[in-house]
């Protein structure tokens, strides 16, 4: 049997800046349904909306203000009462509404009081996308400005203590608002709200399911590669190791990986990658040791910065040396994920700003005769981690922590050298090994421990020692945008603090950062 056209039913989600519009993507995904995020200035283009054919629009938040200062301007990016003639259900949520409420006459406005958090919602009417819901339930809402006056033809669907029109409808024209956040778990029936809108109202079959899914992406890369053959750069990652299994069940001997180890990798990593590769793609996988190179241009480089540029220039030299080797490659594979191509979309609108720079292959030079495939394109990290495990891969290798591109670079302060490298290797294995023992490696969602490079007295045997320190660090996050710093049990940081200074020479002192994101970042560097 022909595994269905996954995308065939799809959903069109319009993004005006909001941290959460991601999350109402995820959502629509794990209900079963396909969708893609674009910007609103984007989704001002009626011909390219049509052109995609989806079955239902979102209009996600925004941290803009529809209504500022007075009821009639709007912000230049958003979108007009033409829009909202389109032949597709819309559902607006917080800004969203708000938008579709100026848009068709209705009025926003300022409220006396804003509501940020958990707040009790009452449904007043029964319609497609309030069925199968209790009357009251808990929603989330995080908004100042509320639809003060519906548009002609709506009619207010749900209520709060300071929302009168929590949630609005035109359910003849299919246009729905929301005030509140079906998309966060606080939500109590969230998911439930946006399944009826994307299957009961929009008509979406669930076809998007990981095993379609993997069926789907081999069938397209069989397609789009023909006979060709495919370069892999192969870090060994989450993304670059599903990337390859992808790869190799679709096209088998046509693939060929490249993994460079640059020496800044965790203790046995290099080895491990190798093994894992190896043995299923035998002399199709190359091991380039760059650690000398790596180590070489880093030698008496201090800033942060710099050092990623180096790592990432140093990366692509490689890289792209050994690419000149091979012969008969048509194509350059990349691990590049959703996230990824949504945060450069985010970045061109030059509202974010760069933090901390990270990089990948991309800025490999142009005169290298490849066409790029991303077979990974379109999926979100934890859709990835599925993908991956209907793969076959092993469940250790998918749910490993996330590691830094500039790797052990980036966890050493300051000069990166071979001695302090050593040291934070071992240091580090033998943080995440009690992690794992004590049941905690699945709780957190990073950790790791950080060279800092300046000298502590101490007292090992009768005798003084001056040694450097190590940080621990571990995080808890759903996104890597904010996190918590984990409250470990004082027993673990004790056993690992004990370890360390015992095992690891060189080190007479540990300590636990304690410090979350925002201020600080995840990496010290
Ligand atoms: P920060 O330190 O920015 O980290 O709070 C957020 C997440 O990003 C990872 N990270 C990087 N990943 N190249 C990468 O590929 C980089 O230069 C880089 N810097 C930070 C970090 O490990 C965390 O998961």
């Amino acid at each position: 049997m022909h595994p269905p056209d996954i995308h065939q039913h799809r959903i069109l989600i319009l993004d005006f800046g909001s941290q959460y519009t991601q999350l109402i993507a995820r959502r629509v995904r794990e209900i079963g349904v396909y969708c893609e995020v674009w910007s609103a200035a984007r989704g001002k283009q009626r011909e390219k909306i049509k052109a995609f054919h989806p079955r239902g629009i979102i209009l996600a938040g925004s941290p803009d203000s529809v209504d500022r200062k007075t009821q009639t301007t709007l912000p230049s990016d958003t979108l007009s009462p033409e829009f909202f003639t389109l032949p597709y259900p819309v559902l607006g949520i917080c800004y969203g509404m708000q938008i579709m409420a100026v848009n068709l006459g209705g009025k926003v406005a300022q409220h006396a009081l804003k509501e940020f958090g958990k707040t009790q919602l009452n449904i007043l009417q029964q319609n497609p996308l309030t069925q199968n819901l209790p009357t009251e339930q808990t929603v989330w809402m995080s908004h100042g400005d509320q639809v003060t006056q519906l548009p002609e033809g709506f009619i207010r669907i749900a209520g709060s203590a300071n929302c009168p029109v929590a949630a609005m409808a035109n359910v003849a024209k299919q246009l729905y608002g929301l005030q509140f956040h079906p998309e966060v778990t606080h939500t109590e029936h969230g998911k439930t709200i946006l399944r009826n809108f994307v299957v009961a109202i929009c008509g979406c079959q669930t076809l998007w399911q990981s095993p379609y899914i993997a069926e789907d992406l081999i069938k397209h890369i069989k397609a789009q590669v023909g006979h060709g053959k495919v370069l892999l750069a192969l870090s060994g990652g989450v993304d670059s190791t599903v990337t390859a299994q992808l790869l190799y069940q679709a096209i088998g001997k046509q693939l060929v990986a490249v993994f460079v180890d640059n020496g800044l990798l965790r203790k046995n990593e290099a080895v491990q990658v190798s093994q894992m590769f190896a043995t299923e793609l035998g002399d199709q996988f190359i091991h380039v040791d760059a650690r000398k190179t790596f180590l070489q241009k880093l030698h008496g480089v201090t800033d942060p910065e710099k050092k990623r540029r180096i790592i990432g220039h140093t990366f692509i030299e490689v890289f792209a040396a050994q690419a000149k080797k091979l012969e008969n490659i048509q194509w350059l594979a990349q691990g590049t994920i959703y996230s990824d191509v949504i945060e450069s979309a985010a970045s061109e609108t030059g509202k974010a700003q760069v933090i901390k720079s990270h990089h990948n292959v991309g800025g490999l030079p142009e005169n290298l005769p490849f066409q790029i495939i991303e077979p990974l394109r379109t999926l979100f990290k934890d859709e990835v981690r599925q993908l991956g495990l209907e793969l076959g891969l092993n469940p250790a290798m998918i749910y490993r922590h996330p590691f830094p591109g500039p790797g052990l670079a980036v966890r050493i302060l300051g000069e990166v050298k071979p001695e302090y490298l050593a040291i934070l290797c071992q240091a580090d294995a033998i943080f995440i090994e009690e992690l794992h023992k004590a049941h905690y490696y699945d709780k957190v969602s990073q950790a790791f421990a950080v060279f800092l490079p300046v000298k502590a007295v101490g007292v090992v045997g009768d005798a003084r020692a001056y040694d450097y320190v190590i940080s621990l660090r571990a995080v808890e996050t759903t996104d890597f945008m904010t996190a918590q710093w984990s409250h470990l049990p004082y027993e673990l940081l004790e056993t690992v603090s004990g370890r360390i200074i015992n095992e690891v020479a060189g080190i007479s002192r540990v300590t636990y950062d304690i410090s979350s994101k925002p201020p600080a970042t995840i990496e010290w560097e």
